[in-house]
């Protein structure tokens, strides 16, 4: 068996929390640092501060084994092996690419303890998604440590398969500073994943920069493959063909590939839509404007889907939205997580309301979420209250307890059985025939 090193996890928000817990099941000692004191005690008692499958279990099996522990305080990360950085990098609010701020304070706490470890192989290893070109310039800032290296490690993990994302990840990806002469960052490296190297998952060992852009470049691709099928949806509604045909048919061919093809209200959540920003505005900073401008075009498919979800339901509603009685199923960006960051259910919703519609929403999982931020918002705890007296039926997010909502037991709560299925997953003719009218985007 592998041999257990001691590992810090810098930042456990969602990515940094779930590689803390998955690093101490695979047999290493964690200690999680975040400046959230709140955080940092809810996970010290083994408690999740978000809703993530597997994720509850596997976090109070490894702090009550003792080898997964949380603090405050960078002088206990003393004794580590290997650093990860799992900080935030969110969109400046200048909207002019990422905010570094946090990863630039951790690595000013780090450098005085990594000057004290006298040449002992220590390794950064940077998880959060940077532009490229961040991690050559963190890099000489530690290069005149003795025995100090840096590596960029990209986490690939979606939320709602976090634990297996992390687990069982598709590739492992190291950057390093030189190909040539890497060896204490993959030693160290291979160590902490020993057990996933061992079940033959791909490891792939590139520069810097290759790494930073593989993560962006994913992500970017992925809301290219759903802003591309949505585009697709918008002819299907006019000319009648039906875009899950569609996108069934071009998915079998595997150049193409099956998956994220899956037309609806587009993507949101905390990657995609900050990653294409991100990767915009680097490139536009590094000379290709030109070459990355459908990007900004993948943006406004995906937000202007938002835009013609709340025109459909105003022509249901009979040309206004004042005053009606809307009710919205789900919230969370993408069912399995209580995530809200950028929802595009969350987002409709809101701007129901904000045409003057009685919105009530609910969510399995988001309800606490929405209510904390918008407190104004009507925000219901079951199904039966939110659909109740409603005059139209809005699906935003696919939680699994909406697509199998019986749709003839849910028809007697409304006053007009009438639903748009904004994620294309309902059964269309087992609620036409128990006398919904239903409006499924790109589809007849
Ligand atoms: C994404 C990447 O998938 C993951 O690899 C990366 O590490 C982080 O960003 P995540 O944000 O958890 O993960 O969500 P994902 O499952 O990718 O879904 C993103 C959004 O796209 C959701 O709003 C989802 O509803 C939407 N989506 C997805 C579609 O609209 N259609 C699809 O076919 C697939």
């Amino acid at each position: 068996s592998p041999r257990p090193l001691t590992l810090s996890v810098i930042g456990v928000g969602y990515l940094g929390a779930v590689h803390a817990a998955a690093m101490a099941e695979l047999g290493h000692r964690v200690i999680g640092l975040d400046v959230d004191a709140d955080r940092v005690a809810a996970l010290s008692e083994g408690r999740s501060p978000f809703h993530e499958p597997g994720f509850d279990e596997l976090l109070l099996r490894n702090v009550r084994s003792g080898r997964l522990t949380f603090t405050t305080d960078y002088a206990k990360l003393t004794d580590v092996d290997v650093h990860f950085l799992a900080l935030g990098t969110p969109q400046r609010a200048d909207g002019l690419g990422a905010d570094l701020s946090y990863i630039e304070s951790a690595l000013d706490a780090l450098v005085p303890l990594l000057e004290a470890r006298d040449g002992k192989p220590t390794l950064i290893a940077g998880k959060s998604t940077v532009p490229v070109g961040t991690a050559r310039g963190l890099h000489a800032r530690i290069t005149a440590i003795d025995g100090v290296a840096l590596a960029w490690n990209p986490e690939f993990l979606r939320e709602g398969f976090a634990v297996e994302d992390t687990l069982r990840p598709d590739r492992l990806v190291y950057g390093v500073a030189d190909q040539g002469n890497a060896s204490t960052e993959i030693s160290l490296l291979d160590t902490v994943y020993a057990e996933l190297i061992g079940l033959e998952i791909p490891r792939k060992v590139y520069n810097f920069e290759s790494a930073e852009l593989v993560k962006v470049s994913a992500n970017s691709f992925l809301a290219t493959k759903i802003s591309f099928i949505n585009a697709i949806s918008e002819l299907c509604d006019v000319t009648g063909a039906d875009v899950n045909d569609v996108a069934e048919a071009i998915g079998m061919d595997d150049r193409i590939g099956a998956k994220f093809l899956r037309a609806g209200i587009g993507f949101g959540g905390g990657c995609l839509p900050k990653d294409i920003r991100g990767l915009l505005s680097r490139a536009g900073e590094l000379g290709s404007v030109d070459s990355f401008a459908f990007l900004r075009d993948i943006d406004a498919i995906n937000t202007g889907r938002r835009e013609y979800v709340v025109r459909l339901a105003k022509r249901l509603l009979d040309g206004t939205l004042d005053g009606k009685r809307v009710a919205v199923l789900g919230a969370a960006f993408k069912p399995d997580t209580d995530d809200v960051r950028d929802s595009p259910a969350l987002d409709i919703a809101l701007k129901l309301y904000s045409e003057g519609a009685k919105v009530s929403i609910t969510d399995p999982a988001a309800n606490e979420n929405v209510r904390r931020r918008y407190p104004s918002f009507h925000v219901e705890d079951s199904v039966e209250e939110t659909l109740r007296d409603a005059e139209l039926v809005l699906l935003l997010t696919e939680w699994k307890e909406y697509r199998e909502l019986d749709p003839a037991s849910v028809r007697d709560l409304v006053a007009t059985a009438q639903i748009i299925d904004g994620r294309n997953a309902l059964d269309l003719s087992a609620w036409r025939a128990a006398g919904w009218q239903v409006e499924a985007l790109g589809r007849p």
